[in-house]
């Protein structure tokens, strides 16, 4: 069931330097890995941690849209976000599978986010407090993940970049759904729905910003990611791409983002933003966001 490529695992591969050099050398030649092929345990490490709080971000984030299935405004607005929370449902369980070619087993990754040991996304720590929040994770928190998913998609690791493939496409009719509550509220509804659309970007978009991970200078695994090329572009340029992305999306919604400091630089041909609150961050990383007991709750109940 597990992979036989694990290094120790059949006593028959060592990682000495020539290992090394030739399990780089496959990266460096755009080699997909595989789950039977020999890996060095930091690799392999790497991408147990990673894939598997990818999916415990995916089943932990159906959580705060699927307060709202029973309160959506219409049977449209139901169905859709009944797809999409389902969606994520499903690839939680792609993800999971892809770990568990890594010899990790679903029971151990469900424990270690229990207990603390994995994460998952910090935005998911973050209530849903109107309807206008079902459209604002749609459009910026899946809107994130796609642009950080895309790369992904030619991870190093086989399994990992060919279920991408197909999550990206489901996140883009989430995020196309997001848009397009807000665009009707913001269209057609009164002008206390259009202070309810700002209000909800103004609570999601520093969070949604933090979901790329902190800066490139305090990442310890970005390096040695890109090296693996499991990462393929690093925390801040991919935050800055996306910022880039969605600001014309912002202004044509007819909104504003709550960062006085962000405006087009004409000389970098990017958008300048303000400094992301980091002690905010890693306060919700640690466990002390707003929801982080409940989402934990949540998932013990539902093991249980
Ligand atoms: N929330 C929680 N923890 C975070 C975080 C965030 N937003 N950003 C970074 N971290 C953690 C990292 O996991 C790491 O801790 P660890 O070593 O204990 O795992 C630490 O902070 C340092 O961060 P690094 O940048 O060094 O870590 P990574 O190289 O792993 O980069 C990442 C972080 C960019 C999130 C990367 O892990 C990644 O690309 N993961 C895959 C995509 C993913 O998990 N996205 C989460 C959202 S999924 C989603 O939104 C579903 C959609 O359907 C809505």
């Amino acid at each position: 069931m597990y992979s036989q490529g694990l290094i120790g695992a059949d006593g028959r591969t060592r990682e000495d330097e020539e290992f090394l050099a030739r399990f780089q050398a496959r990266i460096d030649d755009e080699q997909k890995i595989e789950p039977n092929d020999a890996m060095p345990e930091g690799y392999r490490r790497t991408l147990v941690r990673q894939i598997g709080q990818h999916a415990h971000s995916e089943i932990v984030g159906m959580l705060p849209e699927g307060n709202w299935i029973t309160r959506a405004p219409t049977l449209r607005r139901k169905a859709s976000l009944l797809a999409k929370v389902q969606d994520e449902g499903g690839h939680g369980l792609y993800l999971y599978s892809a770990a568990e070619t890594l010899g990790v087993s679903r029971e151990q990754m469900t424990e270690e986010l229990l207990t603390g040991a994995a994460k998952y996304s910090s935005i998911f720590n973050y209530p849903t407090l109107t309807w206008a929040d079902i459209g604002t994770i749609g459009w910026l928190v899946d809107g994130a993940a796609i642009m950080n998913q895309i790369p992904l998609c030619r991870c190093s690791y086989g399994p990992y970049a060919r279920e991408m493939i197909r999550i990206c496409k489901e996140e883009s009719f989430h995020q196309r759904q997001g848009y397009q509550i807000l665009l009707d509220l913001m269209r057609h509804g009164t002008d206390e729905q259009k202070q309810m659309v700002q209000d909800s970007i103004n609570r999601f978009w520093w969070p949604a910003l933090m979901m790329f991970g902190p800066h490139d200078s305090d990442s310890p695994n970005t390096a040695q990611s890109m090296a693996w090329k499991i990462k393929r572009m690093t925390n801040d340029d991919l935050r800055q791409r996306f910022i880039d992305q969605t600001v014309p999306q912002l202004e044509y919604l007819g909104c504003t983002a709550p960062d006085p400091d962000l405006k087009w630089n004409e000389e970098r041909g990017h958008y300048d933003f303000g400094e992301i609150d980091w002690k905010e961050f890693y306060d919700v990383v640690k466990g002390n966001g707003p929801c982080n007991r409940d989402r934990l709750r949540t998932r013990r109940k539902a093991i249980e």
